[in-house]
């Protein structure tokens, strides 16, 4: 098979992008659009209640982000109209059907020119309510499919999946479909209408006992997480990315379909520079854990190898794959990783983060240098159980204790830790199969597409996509994780998942003070409703243009003289410290409520409690274990000896 030239096939092509506002999906765009700029069009989709507003996350999330740096460069002050001739956002929602598009006018263009589908839209998050990842990542990707079909000169669907669909299969895993129903482990199938019926159910009998939102957001947690086990994959989030690839293999019909599974996406390797990272991802958290000095225990097991491929050159092989496909290349499924051909172990991961961080220190909130030692590793279950009792089950117990003989007097103290401990150990045991994971993605059909790229098209060097070129320990010390301190240098604007909206209580004076000082006026009003009048907010791109004055620094000298202002402003940085930490899943009582700011008002009304004073719209709260320290005579030391003990015995 000749693959030809991948400039020419992309030139005059009009593209639709789902999920356009996250991570892999914008260095696609960019990757396209600096290329190949002769490509006709991309229609962007995001969700958004309108066109205007789809504009603005356009240009705040999409363009305005720094990937865009060279592209910018290139195109000067022309850049805003070659983007505005070349992409057109659309509001929309894959979770609807005709992806929520309410412009009618809009889709029958969209029905008339699109040439090629690209489906990057999911919730990534493992702890994912059942009935929302059901909604996005399985029934979104059958919309999806729909859409696609309805476009007179579609050539094909670009699905991004996941390779850790394979749940937790170990040895060599093939680039097998799923077809429906294909359950990881026991007799019985998966019945995705059923699944859904149960959850529509589930939520209407919840509600119907009037169990707070809250609730039902947790059961629904829960409830994923036990369907998922029930058909032996590990989380939400990976059984409902699998049963969107059942529908996709089984209603594709004639349309060509390609399934892209990357494994765990790091930074940019080269292009459109290296070390541009967005958000905090999976490695990344124990990364920044542990250069902060807040994680000292690592888990891993001694033959895990960690698969992890640079973002640029998953893009590359997506539009390759495209190509060929296009092309009549017959492969559906693509495994895109490292471990195979270029494996490296969570061991390597744990030598250079100590190497990076022996020569370049953290500076912490304080400007202090983060000391790290080398940390523990826990090669087992059992050893992270047991240091988890030594460390922080014990301690809890004797606080409870205290608790109880001084009369409650460290009863919150007491339930923040408890709450946060059992946090850690849901979270541990939701990462348990990818830290512990034994598998090795086998590769033969994206090597067999890197066979045929070479020998049948001379762009390589513009859409590579070999891990064997990847020197891990250069790329990790010198790119990825320099880029990832990068990224918590500019936390407060470096993703959507930061600050998207801020709310706070406009009788808060002093707050409110606080606030405007650095961000001017409000720009927004909660509608009014007898339990949100008070309810002021600032929009993302005011957030993001006051970005540099969200440093303590620069604020606590001009508020200094009011301590209750800078008692407050303290509590507001810490907040934001604490948002903008890496992602994870269970938003603790303590924490403030999220609201969304896709319908505020109509999330403040259906808020129960009071509205907290400060809120945003992620509710990702960071927990590193040693947030936890209650006992520091409990010393690492002691940890290891008491490990080594163990083993000896
Ligand atoms: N990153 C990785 O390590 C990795 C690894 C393997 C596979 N993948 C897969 O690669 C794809 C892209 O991942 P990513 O890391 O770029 O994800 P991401 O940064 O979390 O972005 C997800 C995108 O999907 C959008 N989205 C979510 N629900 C939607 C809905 N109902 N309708 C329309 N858009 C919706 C989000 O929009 P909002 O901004 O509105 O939330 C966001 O733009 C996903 O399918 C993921 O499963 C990622």
């Amino acid at each position: 098979m000749e693959l030809g030239s991948i400039l020419q096939f992309l030139e005059d092509k009009t593209i639709l992008v789902t999920g356009a506002t996250g991570y892999l999906a914008k260095i696609f765009v960019e990757k396209i659009l600096r290329v190949q700029p002769k490509v006709k069009k991309f229609y962007l989709l995001l969700r958004a209640a309108d066109a205007k507003s789809a504009a603005e996350r356009l240009r705040d999330e999409v363009i305005g982000k720094e990937l865009f740096r060279v592209l910018r460069e290139k195109h000067g002050a022309s850049l805003q109209s070659f983007i505005s001739e070349k992409v057109t956002p659309v509001a929309g929602d894959i979770s609807y059907e005709d992806l929520g598009v309410k412009d009618s006018s809009l889709k029958d263009e969209m029905w008339r020119e699109v040439d090629v589908v690209l489906n990057f839209a999911a919730t990534t998050d493992f702890d994912e309510r059942y009935d929302v990842a059901l909604g996005i990542n399985t029934q979104g990707a059958l919309h999806v499919l729909n859409f696609a079909k309805k476009c007179v000169n579609v050539k094909m669907l670009v699905h991004v999946s996941t390779a850790y669909v394979c749940g937790e299969d170990a040895g060599l895993i093939p680039e097998q479909p799923y077809h429906m129903g294909m359950a990881k482990k026991g007799d019985s199938k998966v019945d995705i209408n059923f699944e859904k019926k149960m959850v529509k159910e589930k939520i209407n009998e919840l509600k119907l006992e009037g169990v707070p939102e809250k609730e039902i957001t947790s059961a629904m947690k829960d409830l994923g997480i036990e369907r998922a086990r029930l058909f032996g994959w590990p989380n939400t989030y990976v059984f409902t990315k699998a049963m969107g690839e059942m529908l996709l293999m089984n209603r594709k019909d004639t349309l060509p379909l390609v399934i892209i599974r990357p494994t765990m996406v790091a930074s940019t390797y080269k292009e459109p520079f290296p070390g541009w990272i967005e958000g905090v991802r999976t490695i990344d958290s124990i990364i920044a854990g542990y250069g902060k000095g807040r994680v000292t225990c690592f888990i891993s097991g001694p033959q895990s190898t960690l698969d992890v491929v640079p973002a640029d050159m998953v893009v590359s092989a997506i539009i390759v794959a495209m190509v060929a496909r296009a092309k009549q290349h017959p492969e559906i499924i693509y495994h895109l990783g490292s471990s195979l051909r270029n494996p490296v172990k969570f061991s390597n991961l744990h030598d250079f983060s100590f190497r990076y961080f022996s020569e370049h220190p953290w500076i912490n909130k304080e400007g202090e240098s983060v000391k790290i030692g080398k940390g523990i590793v826990l090669t087992s279950m059992s050893k992270f159980y047991m240091y988890m009792a030594l460390r922080f089950l014990l301690p809890l117990k004797a606080l409870q204790l205290l608790n109880m003989l001084l009369f409650k007097t460290y009863q919150d103290l007491y339930t923040a830790l408890d709450r946060k401990v059992k946090l850690v150990m849901r979270l541990v045991d939701l990462y348990k199969p990818y830290v512990f994971f034994e598998g090795i993605f086998d590769d033969i059909n994206t090597e067999k597409l890197r066979i045929i790229f070479k020998e049948s098209c001379h762009e390589t060097n513009i859409f590579d996509f070999d891990p064997t070129n990847i020197d891990w320990e250069d790329y990790m010390i010198n790119v990825h994780i320099p880029g990832l301190v990068k990224i918590y240098d500019w936390q407060f604007t470096s993703s959507r998942r930061t600050i998207t909206k801020l709310y706070i209580r406009s009788n808060e004076s002093c707050l409110r003070e606080v606030c405007e000082s650095f961000l001017g006026p409000p720009t927004g009003m909660a509608e009014s409703t007898s339990s949100d009048a008070n309810i002021v907010s600032w929009d993302p791109c005011v957030l993001g243009m006051r970005k540099h004055k969200l440093l303590r620094e620069d604020i606590l000298p001009a508020m200094a003289s009011n301590r209750k202002v800078q008692r407050l402003l303290n509590e507001f940085m810490d907040l934001f410290q604490m948002n903008c930490d890496p992602p994870v899943t269970e938003q603790m009582d303590t924490a403030p409520q999220a609201i969304d700011h896709k319908n505020s008002a109509q999330a403040a009304k259906e808020h129960e409690d009071p509205a907290p004073i400060i809120t945003d719209e992620a509710d990702h709260t960071q927990l590193a274990i040693d947030e936890v320290d209650l006992c520091p005579m409990v010393t690492d030391q002691v940890i290891q000896d008491s490990l080594d003990r163990e083993a000896g015995s």
